[in-house]
């Protein structure tokens, strides 16, 4: 047996009817550019995620370059981010001036460490990106409350976190919907995934709003009249019209994916050594990946390779160890939990079309290895 790590093929064949459909809507109407799928997918997503805006962009760090821009994280301002997770999350600061803060990870349910954000704040912090990783959101909660007691806008990346829920004062609500922005990854892997890049962002912000649109289209509101230095990032209509189609059975993708996971947990619970992370009482998960820390990492990825087994490590190298940071003045040692992490993590196949009988396979191939 094989299992890939990820493919789009069964769900391709699947609904083969519907996605050949929406493409060829898009190629018979020519309307390419900003066309009509984008502003219905736009709507669609606001409703789903429950935010009044939505903007559709060309990548989640794309996403993440304009929200930075925005929300004024550049000309030496400090944002605190965190050391593992996607290089996009930090180099979005980087890349317009200003500094990245790196912040370690908390060890069980591996999104930022909050005690660790709370004694990186100076008078320079402007901002902070929790990032929610993986299967639930960062602590909402405790994010925004130290956003409000030191006055810092939240950047939310949900680049991972489509449908994850945090309580935030009583209330159940979607990462990405609760800072000042959030922004999503449409990537393919991702748990709405496009046929080729595509990302979106959601704000509350009517201001926020108007200079994102104007942003994405070179700062530009009214044609050839330039408000702002801003870029060239439209969330292509093809791939809007591809999402239309995945986004209609969001919740059911995202119901396949939890069975998967429980069945990976009921098969893999008692190996020694083997952790899974585990989920906050204030969050409601949604695995995107499906992760276990175990000894022998790079042992047990040679026998998936064996065996067939297609996997991923997110992520090998924590961002302060990285040669482009190194300007940052870190060393290895001073994010002691991340560091190990990335010794220690690996990500099992999770996809909707995942079979029980694959799920099996693998749990057996890890059995047996420890
Ligand atoms: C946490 C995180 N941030 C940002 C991104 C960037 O998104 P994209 O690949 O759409 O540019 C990704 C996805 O790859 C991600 O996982």
């Amino acid at each position: 047996m094989t299992v890939p790590f990820y493919t789009s093929i069964r769900e391709y064949e699947a609904r083969k009817g519907e996605f050949d459909a929406a493409v060829q809507g898009v190629m018979g109407r020519g309307d390419f550019i900003l066309g009509g799928e984008v502003a219905e997918f736009e709507r669609e997503c606001a409703d789903y995620l429950g935010s009044k805006y939505a903007v559709g962009v060309a990548s989640g760090s794309d996403a993440l370059i304009l929200g930075a821009d925005v929300l004024g994280y550049k000309d030496g301002a400090e944002v605190l981010t965190p050391t593992f997770t996607f290089f996009a999350s930090t180099s979005c600061v980087a890349r317009l001036g200003g500094k990245p803060v790196l912040v370690d990870m908390d060890e069980e349910t591996l999104n930022m460490c909050l005690e660790d954000a709370g004694k990186k704040i100076t008078k320079k912090t402007k901002g902070i990106i929790p990032v929610h990783l993986f299967l639930q959101p960062t602590p909402m909660q405790g994010v925004m409350d130290m956003a409000k007691a030191n006055s810092l806008s939240v950047l939310e990346d949900a680049a991972e976190g489509w449908g994850m829920e945090s309580l935030v004062d009583g209330t159940w609500r979607k990462a990405g919907t609760i800072g000042a922005m959030g922004i999503y990854s449409f990537f393919p892997t991702k748990t709405l995934g496009a046929y080729g890049d595509a990302g979106l962002m959601a704000t509350d912000d009517e201001g926020l709003y108007a200079k994102l649109k104007s942003y994405r289209v070179h700062g530009s509101s009214i044609k050839y009249q330039h408000d702002y230095i801003g870029y060239n990032s439209r969330l292509d209509t093809m791939q809007a019209a591809i999402l239309r189609v995945k986004l209609k059975t969001t919740k059911e993708a995202i119901a396949a994916r939890a069975a998967h996971a429980a069945h990976y947990t009921q098969r893999l619970a008692g190996i020694p050594g083997l952790r899974i992370p585990g989920v906050r009482q204030d969050a409601k998960p949604v695995y995107y990946v499906y992760n276990i820390l175990v000894p022998n990492r790079d042992g047990l990825a040679e026998r998936f390779k064996d065996k067939g087994i297609g996997y991923s490590i997110y992520y090998p190298k924590p961002l302060h160890l990285q040669k482009c940071f190194a300007y940052l003045g870190h060393k290895e040692g001073d994010f002691p939990v991340a560091e190990k992490v990335s010794k220690e993590i690996i990500a099992l196949p999770m996809y909707p079309e995942l079979k029980a009988d694959e799920v099996e396979y693998i749990c057996d191939t890890i059995k047996a290895f420890y």
